[in-house]
């Protein structure tokens, strides 16, 4: 790590950002950034706890209830970089008098792409061809070579209708003229389903009849598996699971056994249950797309996110609304 040293409020950055952001963050703050981008150990991210004034955690930070409840913590604000929080005990937090802050908004274009980019890989079995090539195993044009399922004017599934979620069915609908099916648990506005001439239904109803099922909901303790086996069980057998959200929607194991066993046709993964760690069934098996946590992965989005992690840290220093407050309940 590190420091710059004055009595501006020492901001902690878990892990390396943009540098045109950490730029800003030091000029404004006494920045305290992370050279050598190693995931912080509890111990570090205890030490930043009764430190900083203010830490800016990653998906790869977990701050749980024992962490944040201990003596003697200085920190008054996790503004976290990325949208998902569940890496946060948000009571725990709440409980010490930390505020948290999130970044939604700038990554919505970005996991959405990434979310139709896995449909359509998944689908053309794009994965499969680039390893067959690469292999030297491409034996040239034939008519049945390869053949994967064509994704125009099927049916697609979106679990939480928050904006990525909405912006992935767009994309479908507008893009590719599938028809959209949507389960939310918080709804969905009338005036959104007439523009994508979408119908909203229960989970299971949903499983049932969309040939790509693409998740879309926050990782909470009430959509913990919510993708288990009896869940992959109601899909039709050629069906596609998709998931840019948070690894523990999926049961792992259960995914694979379903692809392992044709209960499903496919995947298209971004997020696990364990990261970085990847469920060795999931990695022999051919019909799987596996990608390294990419959804917001472009240079002008992790800059946005940056930015928006800056803009909460100011006005919080500042005493002035937070742009972007979490809380406890979130809809999808
Ligand atoms: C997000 O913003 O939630 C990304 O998944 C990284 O945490």
């Amino acid at each position: 790590m590190s420091e710059g040293g004055s009595a501006r409020p020492r901001v902690v950055v878990t892990r390396r950002w943009p540098e045109a952001v950490e730029s800003l963050i030091a000029e404004r703050f006494d920045g305290v950034f992370n050279e050598t981008d190693e995931p912080m150990s509890r111990a570090q991210l205890a030490d930043a706890l009764a430190d900083a004034d203010a830490i800016c955690p990653t998906v790869t930070d977990a701050l749980d209830a024992s962490l944040l409840g201990r003596p003697g913590i200085r920190t008054r604000l996790l503004a976290n970089f990325g949208v998902g929080f569940n890496h946060i005990d948000l009571e725990a937090a709440a409980a010490a008098g930390i505020a948290v802050t999130n970044t939604p908004g700038v990554l919505t274009d970005c996991t959405a792409d990434l979310a139709m980019m896995l449909i359509l890989m998944t689908a053309r079995r794009a994965g499969e061809g680039e390893r067959e090539l690469r292999a030297g195993e491409w034996s040239g044009w034939r008519p049945t070579h390869l053949l994967g399922r064509k994704v125009t004017g099927k049916v697609l599934g979106i679990v939480g209708a928050g904006r990525i979620g909405l912006a992935t069915a767009r994309r479908a609908h507008f893009g590719f003229g599938m028809h959209i099916l949507i389960s939310s648990r918080s709804g969905v506005a009338p005036s959104v389903l007439s523009e994508l001439g979408a119908e909203q239904l229960g989970l299971d109803a949903l499983l049932e009849r969309a040939d790509v099922v693409s998740l879309h909901c926050p990782s909470t303790a009430q959509t913990h598996h919510l993708i288990d086996a009896a869940a992959l069980a109601r899909m039709p057998e050629r069906a596609i699971l998709i998931n840019t959200a948070r690894g523990d929607v999926v049961d792992e194991d259960a995914l694979a056994s379903a692809l392992a066993n044709g209960g499903i046709g496919g995947a298209g993964l971004d997020v696990y249950e364990h990261e970085p760690s990847v469920t060795q069934a999931l990695l022999d098996l051919p019909n799987v797309v596996l990608l390294p946590h990419l959804g917001s992965g472009s240079e002008e989005t992790r800059v946005a996110m940056g930015l928006c992690a800056l803009a909460n840290l100011t006005a919080f220093f500042a005493d002035e609304p937070l742009p972007n407050r979490v809380a406890a309940a979130q809809p999808d």
